[in-house]
């Protein structure tokens, strides 16, 4: 199916961050329309922002509700194909539940949902519709950690031993939630965040990169987590000890108190022979160490890449890609399986889906219990 797809959005109005990096990544390979929009939790500002994106007014939305009321009574071959949820956290569980149980696709941001059980809840409803559920778990859309994994899949660094993962942030070292930052706003409360604040925010980003790199299932977590701003309700900093199956080991620093670090997450992954490096803020370029030989540095658009990395590739090397186009990478994915469904054909593919979302949401709740506990190791559940 070549036909270009018509996605709803469900938040992402004016002043929102993601929603407008997803419709950037979106428009990049032609592949889909933003053809309907419940924007915002205020409908007036919803209808401000869908006729600043040029909607149409019909299919400019107050609520989530009303959107799906709207478009599922228009024609099979008029009607969204697809959902993308770019909301606070709180509201992806409702929207997700309604629109995957009419039928109809979903993409949703990260951490997927607040409970183990409302994700179990979700895999029912996936796998009972057959639909495609796609987790915009974006820093696995780098060609360089697509080569990554390829490099320990086909054993260039041996049995891996140990991951050093850290997801350095700075920007709420300050309680900017007192100052009407929204974003620092409902990621340090409760109600709209979930259990934890920057290991549900950036740490499930990084358990996501290390299972998707290493494909090392977890079998015990050890964590410390704090809240170093005074009267903040969540967890700022996080250290983690990790226990995978088969005997490895890992470290996994997830902070937002980390002055001096933007957007900085790292992956080391350390085998019997050989290292990798890859770093999220210089992401064309990946370090790969092999027992008893020169560091060698691999870059992006090279002819010697795997043809993952090769296929997620736009321009020649030299000229940097970045952000946008790994996030245009999970929904060419997205787009593929999608077209595949259409036909009756299998909606599996290199993209994080429900299961990696549910994943994710008992790696925060595993996090959240073992910081809570005077044992501090904690058994992983490896399903609900
Ligand atoms: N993948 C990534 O790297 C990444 C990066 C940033 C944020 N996120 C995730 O994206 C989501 C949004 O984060 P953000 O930083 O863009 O938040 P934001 O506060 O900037 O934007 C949220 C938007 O959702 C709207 N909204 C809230 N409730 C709504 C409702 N009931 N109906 C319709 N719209 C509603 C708000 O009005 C706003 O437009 C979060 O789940 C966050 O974890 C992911």
């Amino acid at each position: 199916m070549r036909r270009r797809l018509r996605y709803g959005m469900v938040g992402g109005g004016e002043g929102a961050f993601i929603g407008a990096v997803h419709r950037h990544a979106m428009a990049l390979d032609h592949r889909y329309t933003l053809s309907a929009g419940a924007l915002s939790s205020t409908p007036e500002k919803a209808v401000r922002s869908a006729e600043a994106l040029g909607l149409l007014s019909d299919r400019s939305y107050g609520t989530w509700e009303q959107m799906l009321e709207g478009e599922l009574k228009r024609p099979e071959g008029e009607r969204i194909d697809l959902v993308v949820i770019v909301t606070p956290n709180h509201v992806h569980f409702p929207v997700a539940k309604a629109f995957a149980e009419a039928g109809i696709h979903v993409v949703s941001d990260k951490p997927l949902v607040h409970t183990a059980a409302q994700a179990a809840e979700l895999e029912r409803i996936v796998q009972e519709r057959g639909i495609v559920f796609g987790v915009t778990y974006n820093y696995t859309g780098y060609p360089l950690v697509k080569e990554m994994r390829r490099l320990v899949q086909d054993g260039r660094i041996g049995v891996v031993r140990k991951v050093v993962v850290g997801y350095h942030q700075g920007w709420l070292a300050e309680k900017l939630e007192d100052t009407g930052a929204k974003q620092a706003e409902w990621r340090t409360d409760p109600e709209r965040s979930g259990v934890a604040g920057a290991m549900g925010d950036i740490g499930s980003h990084a358990e996501n990169l290390v299972a998707t790199v290493t494909g090392l299932e977890l079998e015990a977590v050890c964590a410390d987590l704090t809240t170093f701003v005074p009267g903040r309700r969540l967890d700022d900093d996080g250290n983690l000890l990790l226990r995978f199956r088969g005997g490895a080991k890992g470290v996994m620093i997830a902070s937002q108190v980390e002055i001096g670090h933007e957007n900085d997450l790292v992956l080391q992954v350390y085998g019997e022979t050989g290292s990798l490096r890859w770093h999220q803020e210089n992401p064309n370029e990946l370090w790969h160490a092999p027992l008893d030989e020169p560091v060698r540095l691999l870059r992006r658009g090279n002819a010697y890449l795997c043809p993952e990395a090769a296929a997620c590739t736009r321009i020649p090397s030299g000229h940097p890609e970045g952000y946008l186009e790994a996030f245009a990478n999970v929904y060419g994915e997205i787009a593929a399986a999608i077209g595949r469904h259409a036909e009756g054909g299998d909606p599996s593919g290199d993209y994080p889906g429900v299961a990696e979302g549910a994943r994710g949401v008992r790696f925060i709740e595993t996090a959240v219990v073992s910081a809570a506990s005077a044992e501090k190791w904690t058994p992983f559940p490896s399903t609900p």
